[in-house]
């Protein structure tokens, strides 16, 4: 299972540490994750607050609430109406920050890593890993253009963000009800957990304790500012009832 080559790949991108752990783990009540034994599962949820796919999967619910503020700015840019440039601007440096400089890292350093090695879903991986690529290139377009110095640049600026929302839509989807639930069959009790510490312990590193919070709280500021951070708004009167009352959808 591993040999020279795959420790030298393992070596270059800093994981050497995920051949330790099945052969720590050789003996027999070792198993792959995907067939827990109750008591490991109890182990594993005292262990680690919050998991590593957890992890991962409440970014993405980040990185889905920056989408939807990205969607309320594009809708205001193409109507004409007024444009907060402080929300963009803020939700850019989410978006730069947290997600391509630290949640995209983690799954390029653990999890891509993990598939190159298992040899699974090689093409997926590869389409992931070229559109963390574009998302960069993409917020630098952003970037470029929030000026709004002319019509051009407003033009540019809604291009670069349509372009935004609808790669990383299917991108977030494609890996919470794929790449990760693969992911987890791929890994050991033990070096599942370990991940789990990795992942807090890189996010206490880059943002500090309470990092995930903060950065929630910051996503709430601007949905505050641009009016959409009342849940219930988003609720849709169906047409039966509000046939009844007179109201439309
Ligand atoms: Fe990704
Ligand atoms: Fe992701």
């Amino acid at each position: 299972m591993w040999n020279l080559k795959n420790l030298g790949v393992l070596a270059a991108a800093g994981l050497l540490w995920m051949t330790f752990v099945p052969v720590v783990l050789g003996s027999p009540e070792a198993k792959p994750a995907s067939a827990p034994s109750p008591d490991k599962a109890v182990a594993v949820h005292e262990e680690t607050s919050v998991t590593a796919i957890e992890d991962l999967m409440r970014e993405h619910g980040v990185l889905d609430r920056v989408l939807l503020i990205y969607e309320e700015l594009l809708k205001r840019l193409e109507a004409d109406e007024p444009f907060p440039a402080e929300a963009l601007r803020e939700a850019t440096d989410i978006i730069r920050g947290f997600i391509q400089d630290y949640h995209e890292k983690l799954e390029e350093k653990y999890v891509f890593v993990k598939f190159r090695y298992a040899q699974a879903f090689e093409g997926l991986v590869e389409t992931l890993r070229q559109q963390h690529g574009r998302g960069r290139l993409l917020v630098k377009d952003i970037i470029s253009c929030e000026g709004l110095r002319s019509p051009d640049e407003k033009r540019k600026l809604a291009a670069s963000m349509r372009a935004f929302i609808r790669m990383y839509r299917p991108h977030k989807a494609r890996e919470d009800t794929v790449l990760f639930p693969t992911f987890r069959t791929l890994l050991y009790f033990s070096e599942y957990d370990m991940l789990g510490d990795i992942f807090e312990q890189e996010e206490a590193r880059r943002f500090g304790g309470g990092g995930f919070e903060k950065i929630v709280s910051r996503v709430e500021h601007i949905e505050k500012m641009l009016g959409i951070y009342d849940l219930s708004s988003f609720t849709p009167i169906p047409a039966t009832e509000s046939q009844g009352k007179g109201e439309g959808v």
